[in-house]
């Protein structure tokens, strides 16, 4: 086993879900971090689904004070309560509401969230949205005016363009780094 890459072997001959690659709690097992990092203060964005659960079920288990964003309580009520009956983990958990596609909300979440704690040592920016053609019904207060804002008149946007591509959210760094057609905005081909 490599020390610079312990699970590179893991990685060899990938069979799918429940292969011999970690999780990212298995890691956390294997560092010897379990309940070692309860000074921290943790904040992960989308912790409702997918990959959101699994990050705060290996970050609880550090010990750390975990805040659970997400948009739909009851729906987070239950993964928490799912994460806590098993979690080795003795640090707080609780939820954080916030809309991500409402600045109006996420200043109400960032003004809860200060109330509650005075640091934020990490912050996973895992909520995303991703849409090559997001419709603008689907976006909300600020970022709807926004993007009617930056349109630009009907006669430079390309035909198949016509509707905003931009992601109603785009908290995570994946969503908006991932390959896009051009946005509605920008002229298909380049100005000579
Ligand atoms: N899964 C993959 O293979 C993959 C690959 C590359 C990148 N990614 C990126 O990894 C991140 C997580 O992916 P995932 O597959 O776990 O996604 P997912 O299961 O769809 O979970 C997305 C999370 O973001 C929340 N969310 C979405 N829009 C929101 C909004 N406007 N306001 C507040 N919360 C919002 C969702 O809340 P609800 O539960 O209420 O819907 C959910 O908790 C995303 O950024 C995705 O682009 C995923």
């Amino acid at each position: 086993m490599s020390s610079l890459n312990p699970y590179a072997a893991a990685h060899e001959n990938p069979q799918g879900e429940g292969d011999a690659r970690p999780t990212a709690l298995q890691i956390v097992h294997d560092e010897g971090l379990v309940n070692k990092m309860s000074d921290k203060v943790i904040m992960v964005t989308g912790s409702s689904s997918g990959l959101g659960i699994e990050t705060v079920r290996a970050l609880h288990a550090t010990g750390a004070h975990i805040f659970m964003h997400v948009r739909d309580m009851k729906k987070g009520q239950q993964v928490l309560e799912e994460i806590l009956a098993t979690s080795e983990g003795k640090g707080k958990l609780e939820l954080l509401p916030m809309e991500l596609d409402s600045f109006k909300s996420i200043r109400a979440g960032a003004a809860e969230f200060l109330k509650k704690s005075n640091k934020l040592n990490v912050l996973v920016n895992n909520a995303g949205k991703y849409s090559l053609r997001a419709e603008p019904q689907e976006l909300t207060d600020n970022v709807k005016a926004s993007a009617t804002h930056q349109k630009e008149p009907q006669s430079t946007a390309s035909k198949h363009n016509s509707a905003p591509t931009t992601s109603a959210t785009s908290s995570s760094s994946t969503s908006s780094s991932r390959p896009s057609s051009p946005p509605a905005h920008q002229p298909s081909t380049p100005a000579s």
